[in-house]
């Protein structure tokens, strides 16, 4: 059977935790050095913020996340994203099902715009992003220390038309609080 798509929930916490582990280690992706645990990864289903898992053959391989972009409500209907494939599984087609299955979701959840920042080394992502219509919107220059090294990052956003107009959808109405912390590059 192909690798199939589908929305994640706290049971892929596991697996999820493994896959980022992985991309933390690489210092290609984040500028995060910390490992996480499934109980942190948990924290990521709010409810509001779509997780999306790649499975073949039964395993979980990648995903992609939504996450809280800012706290204002003006922003509520612009997700942040992260996507991240097992190391041995990269190159195969799984991070672009991941992401189309998280264009698809985070649409389906009112959001209109998607929206992250990548470290302008990352070429496989900016290339998957790019072919999925992200725009690169410019550069932050010296944004991190990775490893006690100035890191620059490429901007990048995509918008979801499906949400460009009409009202907002309920999640982006005011009063709705976010629990999850935003979580970056
Ligand atoms: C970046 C990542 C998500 C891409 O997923 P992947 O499964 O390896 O990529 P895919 O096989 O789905 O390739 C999809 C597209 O990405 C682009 N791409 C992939 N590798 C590339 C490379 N080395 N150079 C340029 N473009 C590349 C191509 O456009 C490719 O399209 P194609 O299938 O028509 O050739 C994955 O490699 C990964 O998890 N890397 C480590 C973590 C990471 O960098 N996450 C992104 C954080 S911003």
């Amino acid at each position: 059977m192909p690798p199939s798509t589908r929305l994640a929930d706290a049971e892929d916490a596991t697996a999820i935790a493994a896959i980022y582990n992985q991309g933390i280690e690489d210092r290609v992706a984040t500028f995060e050095t910390r490992p996480r645990g499934p109980e942190e990864i948990a924290g990521w289903f709010d409810g509001t913020h779509p997780v999306v898992v790649v499975e073949d053959g039964g395993a979980v391989i990648a995903f992609a996340a939504t996450s809280i972009y800012r706290p204002r409500e003006c922003y509520a209907g612009i997700a942040e994203f992260s996507v991240y494939v097992a190391r041995d599984a990269r190159g195969r087609g799984a991070g672009r099902r991941a992401m189309e299955g998280l264009l698809a979701a985070a649409s389906d959840a009112g959001f209109f715009k998607l929206v992250s920042r990548v470290f302008p080394e990352n070429q496989s992502s900016l290339g998957l992003l790019r072919s999925l219509g992200f725009r690169e919107v410019g550069r932050y220059e010296k944004h991190g220390r990775l490893d006690g090294v100035w890191r620059d990052v490429v901007i990048v956003e995509r918008l979801l038309p499906a949400n460009m107009s009409g009202a907002p959808a309920a999640h982006a109405l005011p009063g709705r609080h976010h629990r999850t912390p935003p979580r970056g590059d």
